[in-house]
């Protein structure tokens, strides 16, 4: 039995995709697996405590953080761990019988969405802890994370992606009649803008003149320092494939089309027409995707070439545009800890959510082995005896 951290929430925009995502997969977690559920709030604040499986209980934050326990994580240098302790003393028995300073986790499954959790920080932390985490390494995480690095390493791959223009905060501040030409002269309206590093379509917008482009261009920076801005794709449709595995040895899902026409809100997303919220699943969707068998099959090639050339490891999203009538297709973007990992779109082959966790476990497993097997310290030291030279 091995104790498995879910780590959700994060100080993201995404917050409760996180929350859905994560009760979602609790849930779903086989019964030789313990699931701790790690919460961290809006705020920064680390909790653990039985209450936070309860995604009912999240209609009052307030009240259902006062039934957790603070706690903060606890790297021991000379071991590979990472301690959940307590912040203040900790009530008898909150951890489990006889744990009072704590509880240790094995594996680290974050089921985070957007900033401090799916760009790298939090795998980082793993790292420095030595202990295995599920999905994708910091940089894998971090480049996938990053529109504009994303771009530059799936071009470098030979796949297709759109040219864009990169917008700095301050530069737009200082100049923004020059960011704007930049812009236009990249392509003619209607533009796309979006922040470089957030998701769930928070902050993008399509600009269809100079007005609406300067408005863009504000919204979007708010959210990052950066922001970008292609040709919008007209009359194409999306298309998402999933990918599971590690590095080359991955396979891809079935295709996924969201049915809605043009750019997909956050609440398309992630709500339904009743307004609850109830993750990517009651997404309107139509899975598979209507696609020709050939075009389909190019499309899951690029993708699973698109998890490769990211390094990405576990499972990721990789969502295309697609022009259904020339038969050409761009990459946009690689999701490295998508929504509902994606596990409805696995289940059509037969692959249930909980073993697709088991997977993610099992690659997770062997990826923190092959870790350990790599020389981390030079016993010798190059500095004793006087030996050192200080000209490099
Ligand atoms: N260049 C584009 N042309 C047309 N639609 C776009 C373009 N870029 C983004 N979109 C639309 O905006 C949505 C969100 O953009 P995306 O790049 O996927 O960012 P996010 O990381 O927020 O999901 C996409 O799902 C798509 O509907
Ligand atoms: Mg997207």
């Amino acid at each position: 039995m091995s104790v498995v951290g879910a780590f959700f929430g994060s100080r993201s925009v995404e917050h409760e995709v996180s929350v859905i995502t994560a009760h979602q997969a609790m849930a779903a977690l086989s019964p030789q697996h313990r699931a701790i559920p790690v919460y961290i709030a809006k705020d920064g604040r680390w909790y653990t405590g039985k209450a936070l499986t309860e995604l009912r209980r999240f209609a009052d934050v307030d009240a259902l953080l006062a039934d957790c326990v603070p706690v903060s994580p606890i790297i021991d240098p000379t071991t590979p761990s990472l301690t959940l302790a307590p912040v203040l003393p900790a009530r008898r028995g909150v951890f489990g019988r006889g744990a009072s300073d704590g509880v240790v986790i094995d594996v680290a499954m974050p089921l985070l969405h957007g900033r401090f959790g799916e760009e790298g920080t939090i795998q980082g932390l793993f790292e420095m802890a030595s202990i295995p985490y599920t999905g994708s390494g910091v940089t894998a995480s971090a480049v996938a994370m990053d529109k504009r690095l994303a771009k530059t390493v799936l071009r470098g791959a030979g796949l297709p992606v759109l040219d864009d223009v990169a917008i700095e905060r301050q530069r737009w501040r200082d100049d923004p009649e020059a960011a704007l030409r930049a812009a236009e002269a990249l392509a003619p309206y209607p533009l796309y803008v979006k922040p470089v590093t957030l998701g769930s379509s928070i902050g993008v917008s399509r600009a269809a003149d100079a007005g609406a482009l300067r408005d863009a261009v504000e919204v979007a920076l708010t959210y990052d320092e950066r922001c970008l801005i292609e040709a919008a794709q007209e009359g194409i449709v999306e298309i998402n494939c999933a990918v599971l595995g590690d590095g080359a040895d991955a396979r891809t899902s079935v295709l996924e089309q969201p049915t809605k026409t043009g750019l997909l809100s956050y609440d398309d997303k992630y709500r339904s027409k009743s307004g609850e919220s109830a993750g990517m699943k009651s997404t309107q969707r139509l899975i598979p995707a209507p696609l020709d068998d050939a075009l389909a099959a190019r499309i899951r090639a690029a993708a699973l070439a698109s998890f490769v050339a990211v390094g990405a490891s576990g499972v990721a999203r990789v969502d295309l545009m697609v022009d259904v009538e020339a038969q050409t297709f761009v990459v946009n973007e690689v999701n490295p800890i998508p929504g509902s990992l994606s596990f409805y779109l696995f289940e059509p082959a037969g692959l249930s959510f909980t073993a697709l966790l088991d997977e993610l476990l099992a690659i997770a497993g062997r990826r923190h082995a092959r870790r350990q097997q790599t020389t981390e310290v030079f016993d010798r030291w190059m500095l004793a005896g006087g030996g050192a030279k200080t000209d490099g």
